[in-house]
């Protein structure tokens, strides 16, 4: 009744932004993303029918409220499925900030869907796994698969792996340690009901992401970084739009945007994006991996090379 699994966070490159009005927590846009190898949130789940109710430790703090609700939300599923009522300890912790736009839930919810499963001993495929894990926060259904993942818009959707080996590096230069303050949740419903953008970025997304799935395919890292760009962009430009405005920018994302643009006006195939949050993710080959870090380190706290990274799995009973 307990199993410990590792999920790495992902990076959209075609951003999710948006729900549509079905349940299930189905997206508005589709998306592709980029497992971060080398950032990973490491979960234990433990039912217990000694317990009255689940419980959550979070990087070494007992969290309580909303995040054990949704905690407790996906376990209800796995109580179901597994058909008992055994309350869970889940113990779950990241290597890298959480909560600070950098995909926590994603890589979080992702892991706590296998170890959960796992632990109840329910056997599902990937994709079923998938749609476990966006029901708790869509981009967690693309940390379930590794590689480069897309997430469509149908009912009840599941990623699906696009199964291309294509190696970049992806520089995550942090800007603050702390933690944001709209989530991603409420962000994208303020933003669908104030912005006066927010149809224009829902027509439009669709084909910047299948601009960044054919770069993908074609192994094609400038066209792909352009796309990228692009998607992050305009998904802010629908945020700034919102009443009162959505800005998750501090000062330092901009200088690391313009220098993003300079590397790239030197020659340097570096592209930049940016989720939910100040900080910003640059893409590029992984040889040019270091020069990038050197010019985006003085406006960041923190510089983070990732490469692409694995799918969510199970650790053996020993390394848990
Ligand atoms: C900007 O997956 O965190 O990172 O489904 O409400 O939990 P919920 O939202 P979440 O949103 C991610 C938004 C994004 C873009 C992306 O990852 O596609």
């Amino acid at each position: 009744m307990k199993a410990t699994a590792v999920a790495h966070p992902n990076v959209a490159l075609a951003k999710y932004w948006g729900k549509r009005d079905v349940p299930g927590n189905v997206p508005a846009t589709p998306s592709v993303s980029v497992s971060l190898g080398g950032l990973e949130t490491r979960t234990t789940v433990a039912f217990d029918e000694a317990l009255g109710g689940d419980e959550l430790e979070l990087n070494g703090s007992i969290a309580s409220g909303e995040p054990l609700a949704r905690v407790s939300k996906l376990l209800d599923e796995v109580r179901a499925l597994a058909g008992h009522r055994r309350f869970a300890r889940v113990v779950t912790r990241n290597d890298f900030p959480t909560a600070s736009g950098l995909a926590s839930s994603a890589s979080g919810f992702a892991a706590l869907a296998r170890a959960a499963t796992a632990a109840a001993a329910v056997h599902l495929d990937d994709r079923a796994l998938s749609r476990v894990a966006r029901r708790a926060s869509a981009s967690a259904a693309r940390s379930v698969f590794g590689g480069f993942v897309a997430l469509g818009t149908e009912d009840d959707a599941a990623a699906e792996p696009l199964e291309v080996d294509f190696p970049i590096a992806i520089v995550v230069a942090a800007v603050t340690l702390a933690a944001k303050d709209t989530s991603s949740t409420a962000g994208m419903a303020h933003c669908r009901a104030t912005s006066p953008y927010y149809g224009a970025w829902v027509d439009d997304a669709p084909k910047v992401a299948a601009e960044v799935r054919a770069a993908i395919v074609a192994r094609d890292l400038p066209r792909l970084g352009r796309a990228a760009e692009a998607s992050a962009l305009r998904m802010h430009a629908c945020m700034l739009a919102s009443d009162p405005a959505l800005l998750y920018w501090a000062p330092a994302t901009i200088d690391l945007l313009h220098r993003v643009r300079a590397l790239r006006a030197e020659g340097v195939s570096a592209w930049a994006t940016i989720d939910a949050g100040p900080h910003v993710k640059v893409v590029c080959a992984p040889a040019d991996a270091a020069r990038v870090v050197d010019r985006l380190a003085p406006a960041a706290v923190r510089t983070i090379v990732a490469h692409v990274g694995g799918a969510a799995r199970v650790l053996p009973e020993e390394a848990s």
